[in-house]
């Protein structure tokens, strides 16, 4: 059932571009986002005036590139919260909220009970879920499933790259609703999507290297993850996956803030890992990374063909796309650092020590 792989995590990463067709099949005709299981009627989505998105964990930073992709098309303002944070305190909600639990398995406790709480509050809810007919799909008033096929690996992996997928369509569906995005805005950014599985193929392709990586890196004790704007959150999310499957203390910080606190940790023995693709913040990462250097920390960066950096030790390489994108891309580097050096320290990949595939406990 692992179709050949060692584990179900390494198959779940290679299967990251047939889930994205799947999440984006049906989606779209002709320069409109078609959501058809949203249930929400035009009036409704007019009167949206805030949008709350709840999840934990993977989902979590999930739902904060969500916020970036639903300001930026929708101009709708958006909160994140982890929904075990979000459940204990006063909730601002009226009917013109709209509640978006992200989960993958619908059955985390946590991000279950926040829906409650909101629903009963007045608000709308739309969930972005894995799991058909998973509880956390059938307390919402719409869903927005993301089709990845079952993930067995405790860590997760598709079902982050198909959330990403799925709040894109959300946001552009209620980017066209509110009257921001023309039809041909639509169709260029279906189109810039509909590309990424060939281009998320290459990255696969270059999956040798960090099994090199691993060898040279696995006897580090601490990792430091940095990125800013959409790949902040990628950063976070390459500590977390590091932190989960192969025991490595890791932390991920938006790189701005830097310079605030953790730039103390650096020195000659700490390996960051910045996420330097193409963006309008690509000058300010770079300026980062120069700090980091000087203090003679490890870097190790994420890249695009032409901007390689040559002080870091290594330079993983992945195409350039739109950057709003390039979260989906970008963090294939990060299931691929944190599963080789797991699985060269022989840890059990799939079931790491003290986890479970879904956290049905408050
Ligand atoms: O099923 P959910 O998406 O609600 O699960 C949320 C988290 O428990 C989950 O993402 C967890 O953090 C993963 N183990 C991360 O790889």
């Amino acid at each position: 059932e692992k179709g050949g792989y060692k584990h179900f995590m390494l198959k779940e990463i290679y299967e990251q571009p047939r889930a994205i067709r799947d999440t984006l099949m049906g989606k779209h005709d002709d320069g409109e986002i078609l959501l058809s299981d949203i249930h929400l009627s035009d009036g409704d989505l007019a009167a949206v005036e805030r949008i709350q998105l709840v999840a934990c964990g993977t989902s979590w930073h999930a739902a904060m590139i969500g916020k970036y992709y639903i300001e930026k098309y929708a101009a709708i303002p958006v909160e994140v919260d982890i929904a075990s944070e979000y459940r204990y305190r006063p909730k601002i909600i009226n009917p013109t909220t709209l509640v978006v639990p992200v989960s993958q398995s619908g059955e985390t406790a946590d991000t279950l009970a926040a829906l409650k709480d909101a629903k009963q509050l007045g608000a709308k809810v739309i969930c972005i879920c894995n799991v058909v007919d998973s509880s956390i799909a059938r307390e919402s008033h719409g869903v927005l499933y993301t089709n990845a096929g079952p993930e067995i690996g405790v860590a997760s992996t598709k079902a982050f790259t198909t959330q990403l997928a799925a709040l894109y369509l959300l946001a552009l569906f209620l980017g066209q609703k509110c009257g921001h995005l023309k039809a041909k805005d639509i169709k260029r950014k279906f189109k810039a999507i509909e590309a990424l599985p060939e281009q998320m193929e290459q990255v696969l392709s270059d999956e040798p290297r960090y099994t090199e990586f691993a060898r040279n890196f696995h006897n580090h004790q601490d990792f430091l993850f940095l990125g800013r704007s959409y790949n902040f959150p990628i950063a976070l999310e390459g500590a977390l996956k590091l932190k989960e499957i192969s025991y490595i203390h890791a932390e991920g910080y938006a790189a701005g803030e830097m310079k605030h606190g953790p730039i103390a940790l650096i020195d000659k023995e700490m390996p960051v890992v910045v996420v330097a693709t193409a963006s309008e913040v690509y000058e300010k990462t770079i300026s980062n990374i120069e700090e980091v250097m000087a203090r003679n920390g490890l870097v190790i960066a994420i890249t695009n063909p032409d901007n390689q950096l040559s002080g870091a030790v290594e330079n993983f390489v992945v195409p350039e796309v739109d950057e709003e994108l390039s979260p989906l891309v970008n963090a294939i580097p990060m299931q691929f650092l944190a599963y080789h050096i797991a699985d060269y320290k022989g840890c059990d990949v799939d079931q790491p020590r003290n986890l479970a595939k879904s956290v049905t406990v408050e």
